[in-house]
Order: C-alpha cells, then structure tokens, then sequence
C-alpha cells in the first residue's frame, strides 16, 4: 500500500470514528467512550497528516500544536461546569476563525485568475462563514463571561445596517466571482467580521447558548468548505458532523425553550427590552418556608420523591449530596426519581452529566414526558436549584417571555419544595407563581448545604 493510500484509509478510520463518537454521545450511557472514541479518531487523523508527502514547515506546526496545548489543556480541566457554554463559545470561535485563515491562505497562495468559479465560491463560503463564526463567537464568550452586558443590545436603524452589511458581502462575493483579487476577498472578511458582531448584539439572555450552538454549525459549515479548498476529504466529513449535528442541537434547544429559530435570533430588533426583573420578587406577598427538619419528615414518610435539578444544583455542586439523600429516603422504603428538563441548567446534558459523576444510577433519570406522566401521583417534588424549568407561567401567562416553553409540571405533585437562596428568579428573569401557592414550602440557602441538613436529618429520624 502506497503512503498516500495508507493515509487515506486512516482518515476514513478517523471518520468513522467521529462518527460513532456522535453516536455514543447521543446518550449519558454511552458518552464516555463517544468522547474517547471521537478523540482517538482525531489522534490518528493528526498522526497521519505528519506523513504527508512534501509537508513542510514542521517547527512552525509544531509550535503552533505546543500553543494550542498550553492554552486548550489547562482551560479544559480547570473550567468549571457552569462555565462551560463560554468555553464552548471561544474553542468555536478558534475553529472559525482558523478555517477562515485556511480559505484565506489558499486564495492567496494561487493564482487567483486561474481558479475556476467554484473554487472561489468554496474559498468565499469558507471566509465569510468562518469570520461571522469567529466575531459573533467572541461577542457571545463575552456576554457569557459577564465582560458586557448579556443582554439583547439593539439600537435605531439596526435592521438596515444589519442589512447593509449582509448585502455589501454579497454584492462583493459576486463581484469576486466574477473578477477574484485578494484584496477583495479580504474586505469581505472584514465586512464578515462585522456582520458577526453585528448578527449576535441584539441576542442576549437565556438565548445566548443556542446562539452558540447555531455558532457551532457555522464553525462546522466553514471547515467543510475548507476541506474543499485543500482537497481534504477528512475536513469535509468532520466539518459537516459539525455542522449537521449543530444546527439538529440549535433546533432541539430552541423547540426545548418552545421558541422558533427566528424568533429567538430576531425578537430583540426593534423592540424596547423588557427582560424581566432581577430584582427580589415577591412584594408584599408571604411564601411559607420550612426547617430542614420539618421537611426530611415530610421526604421520609412519604410513598413517591421527584427530586427537580437545576441550574442551582450545579451552581452549588450539590449532585453527590442529592445522590445520597436518594439513596437514605429509597433505605426507607421510599420510591426516589430525578426529573430532567432539557433545558435546565446552562447547556444541554448538563443534569444528566453532573448526575452521571456522582453515580446516580441512569434508571432513575426520567426524560421530561416521562417524568411528567408521574407527578401527579409524586407525594413530594423536590426541586433542587430550578426555577424556570417548573415555571407554570410557561403554561399558564401567555404575556409571559417563557410561554410556550414545555416545563416539568411540579406543580401536579402533592407538595413542593424549593432549594434555592433567596426569592429572585432564574435566568429568564421572570417571577414564579409557584413559590407563592400554598402547596408549596421554601428551604433556603445554598442547595448543597440544604440537602446536607435535609440528610442528617433524615439519619436522625
Ligand atoms: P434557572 O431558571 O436559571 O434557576 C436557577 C435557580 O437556582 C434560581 O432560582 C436560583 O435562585 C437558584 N440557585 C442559584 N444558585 C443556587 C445555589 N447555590 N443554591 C441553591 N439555589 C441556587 O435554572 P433552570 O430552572 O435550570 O432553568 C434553566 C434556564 O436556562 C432556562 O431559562 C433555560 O431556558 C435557560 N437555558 C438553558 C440552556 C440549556 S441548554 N440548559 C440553554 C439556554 C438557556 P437563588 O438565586 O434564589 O438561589
């Protein structure tokens, strides 16, 4: 077998690679070994390139792999869950912004005159899909890292700058087609560059992450063309993974939220945000909350617990004391379940995965229908760091920015408890009717600590 063969055959094995690896992270079960099957596919698609006839430049790679490795280990092992749509955000950013570069590269190293139509395009696509990937994955890191504002920025005459800037790259891409010069192509990247920034402004707020996702499939899309470009058969197919499996994400989340693609990207332009209110909410109205003891009577005696994950649960590293807490109520007899909505949390799986590292068994996880079918015989809902997942407005306020979202309906079971610090409300910013009904009982403070009370309470029992 010739080299040029071997390396071909060992692309396709990387493909294939990729491919199971999407495959396996389609379920908590299976995610660990999608993860490392997907990088050893990676590992032997780096490996064999090395051998590329009349590849040269090997310091300059070699350097540019060591930069890459001191930034992208640290950042990966120390980030913390929570933060992990911005991470997301800048390794994106990095992937766009480098299949950009590479449709660049190659533009300028040929004879732009003797390409043939096609070619141009795959290098314009590449270009203008890279950059709007590159710049609206910067302003999305920093409106997830809190550098700017998070919420929609909308300004007078958006829609026609906006507009303006989309039309001059097309106007210029076909002018390119017809006559390529460099320096063309580099005012469209610029102008890309703008119209990402531009594109991601007026989305803010619990949108931002799906933004990312859409940002993801672009990244995705870009590396395609690339692949085109250099004739590489592995970038295409790893670059349409991306982008396939990115915009079925993009679309899961958006139906998750119960908002159309559209309407998420575009409801900001010209309208005066009103995001809801971060403030403590609750005004002159009485909550009834609880002592840890009081409620491990109510969990212990009880015949059906849901415990209700969110955000809070994360945020407070409280999956390993919820596990245990399950474990005590199911030594006494009682029936213990874990709720997962879609969206709860910060980025999708990110209940299944905190559950999953403290060894809650996948059995006992109930996808949103499932769990939804049980609560109305559940004697208590435990709902852990959640706010907008059980929100009933989603049901019942048609005024209200989360309704139509599906939620899980808490407020069917017998009672209801919260785990959560204070009385202001989740990312959407919206109040939650629910802390106010009678059925339901407030323990405040942090979700770890809460649940940590709640066990030795139940020992002590
Ligand atoms: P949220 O609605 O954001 O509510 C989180 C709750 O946790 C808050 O009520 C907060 O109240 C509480 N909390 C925070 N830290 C806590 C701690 N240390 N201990 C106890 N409680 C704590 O969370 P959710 O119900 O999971 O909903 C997720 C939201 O994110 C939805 O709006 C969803 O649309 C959005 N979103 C999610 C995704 C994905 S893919 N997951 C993507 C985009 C948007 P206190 O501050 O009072 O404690």
């Amino acid at each position: 077998m010739s080299i040029g063969s071997g390396i071909y055959v060992a692309y396709l094995f990387a493909a294939i690679c990729f491919i199971l690896a999407l495959k396996g992270l389609s379920g908590p079960k299976t995610a660990r070994n999608g993860n490392l099957l997907g990088a050893a596919g990676m590992l032997v698609a780096v490996a064999f390139t090395f051998a590329t006839p009349g590849l040269t430049h090997f310091p300059l790679i070699f350097a540019a792999m060591a930069v890459g490795i001191v930034i992208g280990l640290p950042a990966a092992r120390l980030v913390k869950m929570t933060a992990m749509p911005q991470m997301v955000a800048a390794f994106n950013g990095v992937g766009g912004g480098a299949a950009a570069l590479i449709s660049l590269a190659e533009f300028n190293k040929a004879d732009p005159h003797l390409l043939a139509v096609y070619e141009v395009v795959e290098v314009l696509f590449g270009v203008i899909v890279g950059c709007v990937s590159f710049s609206g994955s910067v302003i999305a890191f920093a409106k997830l890292q809190e550098l700017m504002t998070g919420r929609p920025i909308t300004y007078p005459g958006q829609q026609v700058l906006n507009a303006v800037i989309g039309g001059g790259i097309v106007g210029l891409a076909i002018a390119a087609c017809v006559s390529p010069e460099n320096w063309l192509v580099a005012v469209i990247g610029i102008l890309a560059l703008a119209f990402g920034i531009a594109f991601v402004l007026p989305i803010g707020g619990a949108d931002v992450p799906v933004l990312i996702s859409l940002l993801n499939s672009f990244t995705g899309l870009a590396v395609a063309a690339s692949g085109f470009v250099l004739h590489s058969m592995l970038l295409v197919v790893a670059g349409t993974l991306v982008g396939a499996s990115g915009t079925l994400l993009t679309r899961m989340m958006s139906s998750a939220m119960g908002r159309s693609l559209p309407n998420i990207l575009f409801s900001a332009f010209g309208s005066v945000i009103t995001a809801g209110s971060t403030e403590a909410a609750g005004g002159e109205r009485t909550v009834k909350s609880a002592s840890a003891e009081d409620l491990a009577v109510l969990l212990a005696y009880s015949q059906k617990v849901v415990i209700v994950p969110g955000y809070g649960l994360a945020v407070a590293q409280a999956q390993h004391v919820a596990r245990e807490l399950a474990e005590l109520l199911e030594a006494r007899g009682v029936e213990v379940s874990y709720a997962i909505h879609p969206v709860a949390g910060r980025m999708p799986g990110h209940m299944n995965v905190l559950l999953a590292e403290a060894n809650v068994p996948y059995d006992q996880l109930k996808e949103m229908d499932e769990a939804n079918a049980g609560f109305q015989t559940a004697d208590v809902a435990l709902v852990v760091g959640a706010n907008d997942v059980v929100n009933p407005a989603a049901k019942n306020s048609p005024g209200s920015p989360i309704y139509g979202m599906p939620i899980l309906n808490v407020d069917e079971a017998k009672n209801v408890v919260f785990l959560k610090r204070s009385m202001r409300p989740g990312f959407a910013g919206i109040d939650n009717e629910l802390l106010f009904d009678p059925k339901t009982t407030l323990l405040f403070g942090d979700a770890k600590d809460s649940l940590t009370k709640l066990v030795a309470a139940v020992k002590a029992l």
